[in-house]
C-alpha cells in the first residue's frame, strides 16, 4: 500500500491521507472505519458503479455493525446538476441523517464532485471519503478539494472547496472501466509528467505503455500514487489557485475550447491530449520551449491511443473563440499554463498563467 499525505495549511481546511492499494470492498471499509467515526454512512454512487462496488461497500460497512445506505444516481455528466444534489440532500434528511454522518463517494469524477458538494453543503458541511473508480478520478478529481456541479450556463459553475477526510484507491477497480475511459484518464497522467515530473513521463513511455497499462498493478499503483503526490503538493501550496495551481491547467485552455465547440461530445482526456499538443507548440513560440516538445507529447499520446489533432468538424476559429470566453480568461486576457520543457513550467510576468494572443493560439491550432 502507498500513502500520500496532502498537507493543507492550517486555517484553510484539514490535511488528509490518500491510500493507494486498498481493496474494495473490505479493505476500504476497514480503512474508513479505522480513521473516521460517524453515526451513519451514506455511500453515494452511480448506476454503473453501484452494482459493481458501492453496494458491496455498504454491505461491508453494515457487516461491521454500522448504519449504511447506498444512494445511486444515474451515470453520466447530465447527473451533475442541482436537481441531483437536492434529491440526495432530501433523501438523506428523510432517512434521518444528521451532522454526525459521513458520505462515501464511490465512482468517477461525476459522483465525486456531486457527493463532495452535497457533503460541503449539507448541515453546513459533513465529512466525505472519496473512493475514486476511474483513472481520471484517481489521479485528479478526488484529490484537491474542488467539488461542484454544472448549470445550464456551463460546467462546474456552482461549487465549493471541501477537502475529503480520506481518499482510498483500489486500482483493480480500473479492470471494469471501459477502455476508452482508461485511455482518457491517461491524458491527465501524461500531463503530470509534462508539467512536473520528467521521470514520470519517461516511465509512462518506457514501461507502462509497453506492459499494457491495465495489466501491471504494481506499476499502476506507483503511477497513480505519484500523480496524487504531485497534485497534493500543488494543492497544498496553492489550494485556491492564486498562482501555482494553474500549472494543472496545462492543455486545458484549448481542451475547454474544444469541449465547448463540440458540445462535450468528446471525452475530457481526449480534449486535453489535443490541448497539450497545441499548447506545447505555443510554449515553443512564447516561452522558448524546445521545438520538439510538442512532437514528444504527441508521440506518447498517440502511443496510448489519444487523439492529437482537432477532430473533423471542429474549426480552430471556434475553439479560440470558445477558449476566449472560458472562465480562465482573466481581465479579458486569454491565458495558458505552458511548459518550459518536459517536467518544468514556465513563469511569465504574472506567474504561471501566461498571456496568449488569440492569433498565436489560432496559428498553433491550424
Ligand atoms: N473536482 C475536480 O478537481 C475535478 C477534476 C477533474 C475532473 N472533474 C470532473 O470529473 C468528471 C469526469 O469524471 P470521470 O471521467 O471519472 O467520469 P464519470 O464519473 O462520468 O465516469 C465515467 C464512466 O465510467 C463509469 N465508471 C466509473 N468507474 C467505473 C468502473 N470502475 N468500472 C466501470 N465503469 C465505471 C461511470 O459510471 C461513467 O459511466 C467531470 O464532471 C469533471 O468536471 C473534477
Ligand atoms: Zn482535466
Amino acid at each position: 500500500m502507498q500513502r500520500v499525505e496532502v498537507a493543507i495549511p492550517a486555517g484553510s481546511g484539514h490535511s488528509y491521507e490518500i491510500l493507494v492499494g486498498v481493496e474494495l470492498p473490505h479493505g476500504v471499509a476497514d480503512q474508513i472505519l479505522e480513521r473516521v467515526s460517524a453515526a451513519r454512512w451514506a455511500v453515494i454512487s452511480d448506476s454503473n458503479v453501484g452494482p459493481l462496488y458501492a453496494d458491496a461497500l455498504a454491505d461491508a460497512l453494515r457487516a461491521q455493525g454500522e448504519v449504511a445506505e447506498c444512494i445511486t444516481v444515474p451515470a453520466g455528466e447530465e447527473t451533475k446538476n442541482r436537481d441531483t444534489v437536492a434529491k440526495i440532500q432530501d433523501q438523506l434528511i428523510d432517512l434521518g441523517y444528521g451532522r454526525d454522518s459521513c458520505l462515501v463517494a464511490v465512482g468517477g469524477g461525476v459522483v465525486g464532485d456531486v457527493a463532495g458538494f452535497v457533503a460541503a453543503t449539507l448541515f453546513r458541511g459533513i465529512p466525505c471519503v472519496q473512493v475514486p473508480t476511474t483513472l481520471l478520478a484517481m489521479v485528479d478529481s478526488s484529490v484537491g478539494g474542488k467539488t461542484g456541479i454544472d448549470t445550464p450556463a456551463g460546467k462546474n459553475l456552482v461549487g465549493a472547496f471541501h477537502q475529503p477526510v480520506r481518499v482510498l484507491i483500489d486500482v483493480l477497480a480500473l479492470g471494469s472501466l471501459p477502455a476508452a475511459e482508461l485511455t482518457s484518464g491517461l491524458a491527465e497522467v501524461i500531463k503530470y509528467g509534462v508539467i512536473l515530473d520528467a521521470d514520470l513521463f519517461k516511465k509512462i513511455d518506457e514501461s507502462l505503455v509497453d506492459a499494457g497499462i491495465a495489466h501491471c498493478k504494481a506499476d499502476l499503483e506507483g503511477v497513480v500514487a505519484r500523480c496524487c503526490a504531485l497534485k497534493a503538493d500543488v494543492t497544498a501550496a496553492d489550494e485556491r489557485e492564486a498562482n501555482y495551481r494553474q500549472v494543472l491547467n496545462f492543455g486545458h485552455t484549448v481542451a475547454h475550447g474544444i469541449e465547448t465547440t463540440l458540445g462535450y461530445r468528446i471525452r475530457h482526456g481526449e480534449a486535453v491530449a489535443i490541448g497539450m499538443v497545441a499548447e506545447a507548440r505555443l510554449a515553443h513560440r512564447l516561452v522558448n520551449a524546445p521545438e520538439d516538445l510538442s512532437a514528444r507529447i504527441a508521440a506518447l499520446c498517440e502511443r496510448v491511443g489519444l487523439p492529437t489533432r482537432l477532430p473533423e468538424g471542429c474549426r480552430p476559429e471556434d475553439v479560440v473563440a470558445a477558449a476566449a470566453k472560458d472562465k480562465k480568461v482573466r481581465a479579458g486576457q486569454l491565458r495558458c499554463a505552458l511548459p518550459a520543457d518536459i517536467g518544468t513550467m514556465a513563469q511569465g510576468p504574472d506567474g504561471y498563467g501566461i498571456a496568449v494572443d488569440s492569433a498565436d493560439l489560432l496559428a498553433v491550432l491550424r
